[in-house]
């Protein structure tokens, strides 16, 4: 891009401000808002960030075996993680088997609600069901030597039992994982003495008092493997600072460097980032026609009336008005209520540990990072795309994950918008070659910045907290 405005490029030029005091010259995503023309929710007119700290996040966070084993057994198996989507079990005897590093999770529908079991047999610890994914059925068998219990995780038959008299069948039910559920999740925690998940989920409930998640349904569901660490893949995507460089396709039509950063408490953390509108690094912003023209969301081959602006209008009203209209009317369902904000700009909170949420309507995704087997230098993306609930009441199924072979691109995905294919590849290009980098530093560890990157360290200073309770507990 030749057309980047030209800001002081040495730190040292900003001196003087108390440090996380700065932010990017321009209007901020606030004084752009204000001018909508339907105001967005009063959640998002507020900001609360608080300087953490600029010390350097140590490398071996990312790529030590044992701060791995620590996470598994003082992160994985403390905290509450959506396992499923509720559509996923729908019918008593449903079940979903979720999987996170060591740990197997079977989530099954029953008369008297959702339950989940470890995954192990009591027997011999085989596991009940064999992977990840979705099932169903009348009772839970082991396929190596038949053990069977009801969905309600009461021992029913064991074949040869006059071999197991010591086998007193209430002791031996499957032993539970607690379960939540919120916004159409079915989360899990393996820890039986966990808080609530209502408080875990901190201002989540009061944020989505209008986004209400359960009325979406999931339209498309993909996954990649990843060659890194799972929170090296999830801080690429708590941050707009890369924009400028991986994705400058994107610069006209985004806001970036002027991107808003909350921080609430130790689980949830927010990015607010404008649409329809210029890059603040742009010397030649374009005009608010052209913005339009340029349009990176929506279907792009739609000529309209519709999208032209006018007098005392701005492409974010016009851009809001149109998807308005479009997405209103592909997915039956009534949008005139939701505001501009809601509708074209980017909303994302990341739940501690791996969920990214966009309760946006044109950009509707959710993420997970996880962590593969005993790997720490691998994980699982997975991006799905929630849709509104047609005013019918009328779903689809829950698709099938596509996954998306390591060294293939999004594009493969059916469905997937090719300019949200691009910007995935990009992401993910970046990915193996910084895990790589982790270890061929002389450097000891990665430097952020005080605002756009201070989700990083609200995160990393969180996985520290649980792994300190837990060091002082011993
Ligand atoms: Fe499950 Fe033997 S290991 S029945």
């Amino acid at each position: 891009m030749n057309d980047r405005i030209s800001m002081p490029l040495i730190p040292g030029d900003y001196a003087g401000l108390p440090p996380g005091a700065a932010r990017c010259p321009g209007p901020s995503a606030q004084d752009i808002v204000a001018r909508d023309e339907n105001p967005p929710p009063p959640v998002l007119r507020e900001s609360r960030y608080e300087f953490l700290g600029d010390a350097d996040i140590d490398y071996r966070r990312y790529t030590s075996r044992e701060h791995y084993e620590q996470e598994m057994t003082h992160v994985w198996a403390k905290t509450w993680q959506w396992a499923c989507r509720e559509e996923h079990i729908p019918q008593v005897g449903d079940y979903y088997v979720y999987e996170v590093g060591p740990h197997s999770v079977l989530v099954v529908r029953t008369e008297s609600g959702i339950k989940a079991y470890y995954n192990s047999c009591l027997h011999r610890g085989t596991k009940l069901r064999p992977e990840e994914g979705m099932g169903s059925a009348q009772e839970l068998r082991c396929p190596y030597h038949g053990w069977t219990w009801s969905l309600e995780g009461r021992l029913k038959s064991v074949p040869c039992a006059w071999d197991f008299p010591h086998v007193k069948p209430e002791a031996y039910s499957l032993p539970e994982v607690k379960v939540g559920l919120w916004g159409g999740f079915v989360f899990i925690n393996l820890d039986e003495n966990a808080p609530s998940l209502e408080s875990y989920l901190e201002v989540l409930p009061e944020h989505f008092r209008d986004w209400d998640l359960g009325q979406r349904y999931t339209e498309l569901h993909m996954g990649k493997v990843l060659p890194c660490n799972w929170k090296t893949g999830l801080e690429a995507f708590i941050e707009s600072y890369h924009v400028l460089e991986t994705h400058p396709q994107l610069l006209h039509g985004t806001g970036d460097a002027n991107v808003q950063y909350d921080l609430y408490g130790d689980h949830v953390t927010r990015f607010y980032a404008v649409g329809g509108v210029n890059s603040p690094h742009l010397d030649k912003p374009l005009g608010e026609q052209e913005l339009v023209n340029t349009m990176l969301i929506g279907d792009r081959s739609v000529v309209s009336d519709d999208l032209v602006v006018g007098e005392g209008e701005t492409a974010r009203i016009v851009m809001a008005r149109f998807l308005r209209k479009i997405l209103g009317e592909k997915y039956a369902t009534d949008l005139s209520g939701v505001s501009d904000a809601e509708m074209i700009d980017t909303i994302e909170y990341h739940l501690f540990p791996n969920m990214i949420l966009f309760p946006g309507v044109s950009l509707p995704m959710v993420y997970r990072f996880r962590p593969l087997g005993m790997e720490p230098e691998r994980c699982l993306f997975e991006i799905l795309f929630l849709r509104p609930v047609p005013d019918s009441g009328q779903q689809p199924d829950p698709p099938e994950m596509v996954l998306v072979g390591e060294e293939e691109s999004y594009s493969v995905v059916p469905g997937l918008d090719p300019v949200l294919a691009r910007v995935y590849d990009q992401d993910t290009a970046n990915l193996r070659s910084q895990q790589l980098g982790f270890k061929a530093s002389k450097k000891a560890g990665q430097t952020l910045g005080n605002y756009q990157e201070a989700r990083i360290r609200h995160f990393e200073r969180t996985v520290d907290r649980y792994l300190a309770r837990a060091a002082a507990a011993k």
